[in-house]
């Protein structure tokens, strides 16, 4: 085994990672690209080239159970009994050929057709959200933007009555933080909200689907009911997809609003740049995502014995791979440290590669572009607010993004 992550100073949950974690990553990726944490318990890669090849490396397992099992340390397992069964029966927890079947009938709810309808949704609610924001001078682009806006598309687009609309926030949090990695800080408290989380969130899912059955309408709840019905699929499942779409779905897109708008107020070259090129938006989008990925790590556990530049890791190891990490590496991108709105290429890993690629990117780019074009159009003069800090937020490994940013637009 290699020398524990803290002895030589890789601790990836040190504080001052929440503020700029790039510099440490640069270091590991320079002296240890391929790492074996004993604090942690995992193998940590920082490579592009490493973590792109483990995306697509069929001997690595996305059944992530052995993980969670993992950071409960001495605790019992039947603690996270309800979150292990929702979350085992997640797609993105699975390999094919099971991966397979889940997928294609998934992606029969986001087809051109289905993306095209939701458009006037998105508009819909960020300009209400904005709206709201206008009477005053100032906002926090965390909560009167990045947190409600992908929770309610995506809760519209399911059909979840508005009621129930703060409880879906509140569970994806919950199921997302124990499921990201946490490190070691309170476990048992963290595991204990996601297990009731995961049986409060699957309960709802239930009654809607059976309400749906009933009496189906055009929400995503409804059409993915039918598609199991029709293909025989087992309905008992379905929470678990609707789930993972309904978290998936607005968790890193809450991310990554508030990760690319603190990049360009702190590039004002670049912001200017853009807001004399609207053009360029769909560019900027993409250099959000790599220069501050809001999903830096993913994990995989080793089928096999698999042997990682030079380094033998064997079968049942747990491996994060650094989509943040390699997002920086200078053998893929010139100048990774320069936040740069024009850059092309630019085959950033945000949407990890491979089988799992993500469900919904065209809808979160869709989602991406309505939201920064019309927060720029509607607030041209936007800038930190002097009064009150930006808390950034990386909790977890695998969601990074801030508790607040507060921002003016006046003045
Ligand atoms: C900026 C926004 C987003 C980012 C950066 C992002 C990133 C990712 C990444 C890295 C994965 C791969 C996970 C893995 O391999 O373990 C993934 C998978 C997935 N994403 Fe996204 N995502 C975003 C938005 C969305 C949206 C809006 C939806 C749906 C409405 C969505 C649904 C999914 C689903 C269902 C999967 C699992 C796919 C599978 O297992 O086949 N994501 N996403």
């Amino acid at each position: 085994m290699l020398a524990d992550v803290q002895s030589v100073g890789y601790d990836l949950f040190a504080p001052e990672m929440t503020a700029n974690p790039y510099p440490l990553y640069q270091k590991m990726r320079q002296a240890d690209p391929v790492y074996y944490s004993e604090t942690l318990g995992y193998w940590i890669l920082t490579r592009y080239a490493d973590v792109e090849a483990a995306l697509w490396d069929e001997r690595l397992s996305a059944d992530r159970r052995s993980l969670f099992i993992q950071q409960l340390g001495n605790l019992d397992a039947s603690l996270i009994q309800n979150f292990l069964q929702l979350t085992g029966n997640m797609m993105i927890e699975q390999d094919p050929p099971d991966h397979t079947r889940f997928r294609k009938l998934a992606n029969q709810g986001f087809t051109t057709k289905a993306l095209e309808s939701w458009r006037s949704i998105i508009q819909q609610i960020t300009n209400y959200l904005l709206d709201q924001a206008c009477v005053r001078d100032s906002m926090d682009i965390v909560a009167d933007l990045s947190v409600p806006l992908p929770a309610l598309v995506i809760a519209e687009i399911f059909g979840v009555p508005a009621e129930h609309q703060a409880n879906l926030i509140q569970w994806a949090s919950d199921i997302g933080t124990f499921w990201g990695a946490p490190g070691g800080q309170n476990i048992e408290a963290l595991a204990r909200k996601a297990d009731t989380g995961a049986a409060q969130f699957t309960a709802l899912i239930r009654q809607l689907i059976e309400e749906r059955r009933h009496n189906p309408g055009t929400d995503m709840i409804s059409l993915l009911t039918l598609a199991y019905e029709q293909q025989g699929f087992d309905l008992d499942l379905l929470p678990s997809l609707c789930i993972l779409i309904l978290n998936a779905g607005h968790l890193t897109t809450t991310d990554l609003i508030p990760n690319g708008v603190n990049a360009l107020l702190n590039h004002p070259d670049q912001l200017q740049l853009l807001q004399a090129n609207p053009a360029l938006l769909p560019s900027a989008i993409e250099e959000m995502i790599r220069f501050d990925t809001p999903a830096p790590f993913l994990f995989r556990i080793a089928k096999q014995d698999v042997n990682v530049g030079g380094h033998e890791i064997p079968t049942g190891s747990v491996i994060a791979l650094g989509l943040g990490p390699a997002n920086h590496d200078p053998a893929k991108f010139a100048n990774p440290e320069q936040f740069d709105i024009c850059r092309s290429p630019n085959e950033h890993l945000g949407f990890g590669p491979g089988v799992h690629f993500c469900l919904g990117a065209v809808l979160a780019r869709m989602e991406l572009n309505i939201c920064f074009q019309m927060l720029l159009k509607r607030m041209p003069n936007l800038h930190f607010d002097p009064d009150h800090v930006a808390i950034p937020r990386q909790t977890n490994l695998v969601f990074k993004g801030f508790d607040t940013l507060p921002v003016k637009f006046q003045g």
